[in-house]
């Protein structure tokens, strides 16, 4: 499913977000992601907490880039039958020209009905704005996680985006599939 697109997404003020590109997160990127996380969040994850999540066999790191620099970054899980988004922010002077929207469509891309069908993460109760944005990502609230956090008595909303029937159908709709399933 494509998500949304802003209807001004052609004019000279997007024209960055859509020249901004996707790509694994690699060591040397780390600087400039804990500089858009200590800007972003009150509390912020730690280099050892990047490094030891990412050590993970389950974990992936993404960042978007723009002209050689990293404007946003995605780190999520992979499971059986979902992703889940971890730590994902994109920087300050970038926010709110489409390229949270594209690390996410992104993700979505990557859903297919037989396996993977679902994005879940969980956001503070506080975090306004980014609740907004997963809305408007079609991500829907199922549950409020009571103290979720260590850091503050703060409740979490779990949040989640579940492919549905028709895109899976759409995406997967190709003759040779046809031809395997047959
Ligand atoms: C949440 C976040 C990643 C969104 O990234 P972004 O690049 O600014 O989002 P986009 O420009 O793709 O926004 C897409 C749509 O989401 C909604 N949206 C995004 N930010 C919003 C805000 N601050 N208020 C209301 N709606 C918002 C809008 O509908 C927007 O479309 P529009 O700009 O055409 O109105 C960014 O605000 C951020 O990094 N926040 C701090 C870190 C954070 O909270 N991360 C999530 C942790 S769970």
């Amino acid at each position: 499913m494509e998500l949304k697109k802003r209807k001004d997404d052609f004019s000279s003020n997007n024209s960055d977000a859509l020249r901004t590109q996707i790509r694994w997160l690699i060591r040397r990127d780390m600087d400039e992601v804990l500089a858009i996380e200590r800007a972003s969040f009150e509390f912020p994850w730690t280099e050892d907490e990047f490094l030891a999540c990412l050590r993970q066999r389950n974990c992936i790191g993404t960042v978007a880039e723009l002209d050689h620099e990293i404007v946003g970054f995605m780190i999520y899980e992979l499971h059986q039958s979902m992703l889940k988004i971890l730590n994902f922010s994109v920087a300050p002077h970038m926010r709110r020209q489409g390229v949270g929207r594209q690390m996410v469509q992104r993700l979505i891309d990557k859903l297919s009905q037989q396996r993977r069908r679902e994005i879940v993460l969980e956001v503070r109760e506080t975090n306004l704005e980014a609740q907004l944005f997963f809305k408007n990502c079609d991500f829907r609230a199922l549950q409020v996680l009571r103290n979720h956090y260590d850091d503050t008595c703060e409740d979490a909303y779990y949040m989640r985006y579940c492919l549905r029937a028709a895109d899976a159908d759409f995406q997967s709709g190709n003759r040779l599939s046809e031809f395997d399933a047959a």
